[in-house]
């Protein structure tokens, strides 16, 4: 057993908050069921209170300590997913605090895919926790930090002495959780991810319905997941510039290679430490070539399309 995970599981009971790996990114965690706790991740974070948090559960067996009504092809799911990088937004026990559910009555759950966290997780519930609270360890529309460095540099001046970080090294997806709407008949994606809707739509038999914006995410804002760089799209990038892009596009002269992937997959695993790299370079333009496909592709499209959305 590790001392340090212990420690971070007993801050955790205690209220403290710790940032941790998951697969997908680092999560700023506090105990779900305490009001500090959860009060101190939205300020640490400057995220407005109505945007609920993902609330993270060492195995399927915590589902039914917040979820009410749930659908049987929810259970499909996560026996198929879980643990892994798939959130669902369910219909919450009425007992669950509107704070953590942003004061909808959903609540969004995942159980992490990730050694640390898993420990974590397991050491919390046997000190009694039923869920950490745990949204993206970044501040309020910026990247989300996919290496405990990024973590550090975010919020390390808003979080206390007694805070924790935990550093698992870089995260393996590199890409937030899809988002599943599981509160209607059948599931809608509200945030596409490394789960695509062809691996649901394989579990549930069924094909998913549009996502209509039943529950509110704050990753479906326009603007989000943005570095302090422009970012433009499919451009041909100039000198100072900096490149996202895959291997099979070389760096013309001058321009500042940021990432350079193999495939999507990768793509995804370094794109927020690219547009991290970007900003402590002082760059004022990113320019990002999209890759093609389905699968990751999708997830990575969506996220560069809300980062470019700012100007
Ligand atoms: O991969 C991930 O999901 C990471 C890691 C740490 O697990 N977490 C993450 O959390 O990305 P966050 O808070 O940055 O993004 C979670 C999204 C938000 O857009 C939030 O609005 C949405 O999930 N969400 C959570 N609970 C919800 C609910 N009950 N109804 C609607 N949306 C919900
Ligand atoms: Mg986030």
């Amino acid at each position: 057993m590790n001392d340090e995970v212990l420690r971070a599981a007993e801050a955790l009971r205690e209220g403290k908050l710790v940032a941790f790996p998951t697969e997908t990114v680092y999560g700023l965690g506090g105990d779900a069921s305490n009001t500090t706790a959860i009060k101190r991740i939205f300020a640490v974070k400057g995220r407005p209170a109505d945007h609920p948090l993902i609330v993270h559960l060492a195995s399927r067996d915590y589902l039914d300590a917040w979820a009410d009504k749930v659908p049987n092809y929810v259970r499909d799911l996560i026996e198929a997913f879980w643990p892994g990088p798939l959130t669902v937004v369910v219909r919450k026990l009425d007992a669950v605090s509107s704070l953590v559910t942003g004061g909808q009555d959903s609540v969004g759950l995942r159980v992490p895919n990730h050694a640390l966290a898993q420990e974590l997780l397991l050491q919390f519930s046997a000190l009694g926790g039923v869920g950490i609270a745990a949204p993206s360890a970044n501040r309020f529309g910026r990247v989300s930090p996919t290496a405990a460095s990024a973590v550090r540099e975010e919020l390390g001046r808003f979080l206390d002495e007694d805070d924790l970080i935990l550093d698992g090294g870089p995260c393996a997806i590199g890409l937030e959780s899809t988002i599943l709407d599981c509160t209607g008949d059948r599931p809608a994606i509200a945030r596409p991810g490394a789960i695509t809707a062809d691996m649901i739509r394989e579990v549930v038999g069924q094909n998913l319905v549009p996502f209509l914006g039943r529950i509110r995410t704050s990753g479906m804002l326009p603007s989000h997941y943005a570095p302090r760089a422009k970012v433009v799209l499919d451009e041909e990038p100039k000198p100072g510039d900096g490149l996202i892009a895959l291997a099979i596009f070389s760096t013309p002269p001058g321009v500042v290679r940021l990432v350079e992937a193999r495939d999507p997959l990768e793509y995804a695993q370094k794109l927020y430490e690219g547009m991290r790299e970007a900003d402590a370079l002082g760059l004022r333009r990113v320019v990002a070539i999209l890759p093609e496909g389905s699968g990751i592709s999708l997830a990575i499209k969506d996220r560069l399309e809300r980062a470019s959305s700012k100007s």
